[in-house]
């Protein structure tokens, strides 16, 4: 991905640290968080300084690479999010690799290098749905940041806009943390044409017939092609099917969860009530006023146009 003009990536291992994009402080400031044990690795991904399923499992397998024992490191590192897919398909990874006799860090790197090469094939074979002019919907950020680099969501339409074609991408603020803002800033980055939107007003949109595809990430994906996302993606993809726009899925096989038959046996990451109270250091509601804080839906397979894939775009998973 391009930070003002330059090749990085969101997260990067060195000098025995792991070193990340602070996504907390985008897009105000561009700042670096530094990891140097396996607790502050779960505290970045606790408190979302990394967040996207594929960031964070690659986080967490840095964050085996700094721990001390294997199975503890494994087991505070499973508690720190709930819902991506990626975050146990890693570990489980990881754990397999090193009592196999592997080297952590070069366990690690592997990781990383195939999650990169995922997102990479996603970006290739989704392009092909962006058509010269289009307009194209995003729900939360599932860019480079979220993956280390390319995208999942975002992958098809960085490499379009390599390809040259133009278009236009809607992106939905996603409250209330706002991954919105991330995607801005990282197509405002590419040079990408976009406006960002506030999450009720996607309907509207695609009611005047502004919008032609819709295209999300997934947090996990069960066996039945049922996912969950960023919450707000479900109704996204209800209005999407009443307006007859295709709806479409990337994600890579990380993401993708053989051992749940469907959406209804995932659980739902429940998050603090100040991410609705407080805004940037400010705060928007006062503290008598009692709210939840639901951070994924489930979107129903029935939805879902497609899945954009490493192996291709499919109709089913
Ligand atoms: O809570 P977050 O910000 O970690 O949630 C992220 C999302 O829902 C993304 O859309 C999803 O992980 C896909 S990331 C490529």
């Amino acid at each position: 991905m391009l930070v003002d003009g330059e090749e990085r990536k969101s997260l990067w291992f060195e000098e025995n640290a792991l070193h990340l994009i602070d996504q907390r402080k985008l897009p105000f400031e561009y700042e670096i968080f530094v990891a140097r044990n396996v607790e502050e690795v779960a505290f970045a991904i606790e408190n979302m300084v990394v967040r996207g399923a594929p960031a964070i499992g690659v986080a967490a397998a840095y964050g085996v690479v700094l721990g001390k024992d294997l199975d503890e490191s494994i087991e505070r590192l499973k508690k720190t999010r709930p819902t991506a897919n990626d975050l146990f398909y890693a570990l489980d990874y990881m754990k397999k690799e090193i009592e196999n006799g592997r080297d952590a860090l070069n366990a690690a790197m592997d990781y990383e290098k195939r999650i990169l090469r995922s997102c990479k094939k996603i970006g290739e074979y989704g392009e092909k749905l962006i058509e010269d002019g289009a307009s194209i919907l995003t729900h939360c950020n599932a860019g480079a940041l979220a993956t280390i680099d390319y995208g999942t969501a975002l992958a098809p339409l960085r490499e379009a806009h390599r390809r040259g074609k133009k278009f236009f991408v809607y992106v939905d603020e996603t409250r209330p943390r706002m991954q919105g803002a991330l995607t801005a800033w990282e197509l405002q980055q590419e040079g990408i044409d976009y406006c960002l939107i506030a999450d009720n007003a996607a309907g509207y949109y695609m009611s005047k017939g502004e919008i032609d595809l819709v295209i999300v990430g997934a947090d996990r994906i069960a066996s039945n092609g049922d996912v969950a996302n960023k919450i707000g993606t479900y109704e996204k993809a209800v209005i999407a099917k009443e307006n007859n726009i295709p709806f479409y899925v990337a994600a890579p096989a990380s993401t993708i969860d053989r051992s749940i038959k469907s959406g209804m046996e995932i659980v739902i990451e429940e998050r603090g009530e100040e991410e609705l109270k407080e805004k940037w250091g400010c705060r928007i509601l006062p503290d008598w006023i009692k709210v939840k804080n639901p951070a994924f839906d489930i979107t129903p397979s029935k939805y879902i146009t497609g899945y954009i894939t490493d192996e291709g775009i499919k109709k089913e998973i």
